[in-house]
């Protein structure tokens, strides 16, 4: 039994009882702290998984669910949640005397975590030898039982044909037949929290928007990336996968760690009415973001403006227009001519220092 000298007095019972569930900072231990039925129990503050802080989560029955992902911890045992019992964070013995609530530091239970096999995006990132490898995004959304014709695919379809035919093997990956989440926001509860591979391709072997991140991050050299114009912007599925590509970005944030090095992207841009250079300009900056290079005039584009709201022709025209689909082919051809020259003088740091972005843990 240990003596007085090891329990550590973290308030009273009154102060104590408003919440459920607390952080709380005891000598050099971050607690997460629990009441419930009149019965306080106290866990390590740190989550097995990266380091949630369990004390701001929420309580289901007698478990914490961090907040980060969800994961859950039995409030007094620190044991992980059936099925997962192998996972514990440590957990503290807690007494109530004379109205103040005491936790014995000295006699934690031990931290134990279980062997998740890694998932396979988080394997290293290394060219592979062999031809040049163009991945082509299309992002504009149809019904997929009843397709239509899309301007921007067709160019996007012309720019792979012209990378077979320059040698390079293509993938073309269509958001539209993917079934992905929406960005969830963990970036918004921390920027750790936001994880590479991405928290919900970690969690949800049904989403798969893997597909995309194994394309771009490990299998590509050049990325053309398709999009119609939406009210002025890129489609609404091209920035449903650039919230997702998030944690490809934050992996420098909070690692320096720069998963794309010396790949190139380029794009189309089809709309009936205008504003592509904004539509350019937002894609620029955020694959730019990502680590991508550019190859001088990244992008083609067509609109016919404001004042032609004869679709049905402006769909022909795309169609049949040489113009547009040589342009397509000589985007390719500038980002293949890029990527061979950035693979071969492989200058691209593997991790760089962004001053000032680095994520600043919450000081308690
Ligand atoms: S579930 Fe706790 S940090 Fe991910």
């Amino acid at each position: 039994m240990a003596g007085d000298e090891n329990w550590v007095d973290i308030g009273s019972t009154e102060e104590l009882s408003g919440l459920p569930l607390r952080r709380i900072k005891a000598v050099n231990h971050e607690l997460a702290i629990s009441l419930k039925d009149g019965q306080f129990g106290a866990v390590s503050n740190t989550c097995n998984h990266v380091g949630g802080p369990l004390g701001e989560g929420r309580l289901d029955g007698e478990y914490i669910v961090c907040p980060w992902h969800n994961w859950k911890f039995h409030r007094c045992s620190g044991v992980g949640e059936p099925g997962f019992e192998q996972d514990r964070v440590p957990a503290y013995t807690v007494k109530v005397k004379n109205g103040r609530v005491l936790v014995n530091l000295a006699a934690g239970s031990k931290r134990a975590k279980s062997q998740h096999a890694p998932h396979p995006l988080s394997r290293k990132v290394e060219h592979a030898a062999g031809p040049l490898r163009v991945a082509g995004i299309a992002t504009t959304a149809m019904d997929a039982a009843n397709p239509r014709f899309s301007g921007s695919d067709h160019l996007l379809d012309h720019a792979l044909k012209a990378a077979r035919e320059l040698g390079a093997e293509t993938r073309m990956i269509k958001l539209n037949d993917l079934n992905f989440r929406a960005c969830e926001g963990y970036y918004s509860k921390a920027a750790r929290a936001c994880t590479w591979p991405c928290s919900i391709t970690q969690m949800d072997a049904t989403d798969e928007m893997d597909q995309v991140y194994e394309a771009l991050v490990h299998w590509a050299d050049a990325v053309i990336v398709s999009s119609p114009i939406r009210w002025g912007a890129a489609s609404s599925l091209y920035f449903k996968m650039a919230e997702r590509l998030n944690c490809v970005q934050n992996a420098v944030t909070i690692r320096n760690q720069v998963l794309i090095r010396n790949k190139v992207a380029g794009f189309i841009i089809v709309g009936g009415q205008d504003n592509i250079q904004a539509v350019a300009g937002q894609m620029l900056g955020f694959f730019a973001e990502l680590g991508f290079i550019f190859p001088q005039f990244p992008y083609i584009a067509h609109s016919r403006g404001w004042s032609h709201e004869d679709m049905e022709r402006n769909v022909e025209i795309v169609r049949a227009s040489r113009e547009l689909a040589e342009g397509a082919a000589m985007l390719t051809k500038r980002c293949l001519d890029l990527a061979g020259h950035l693979i071969t003088r492989d200058q691209a740091p593997a991790s760089i220092e962004r001053g000032g972005r680095k994520a600043h843990a919450i000081q308690a």
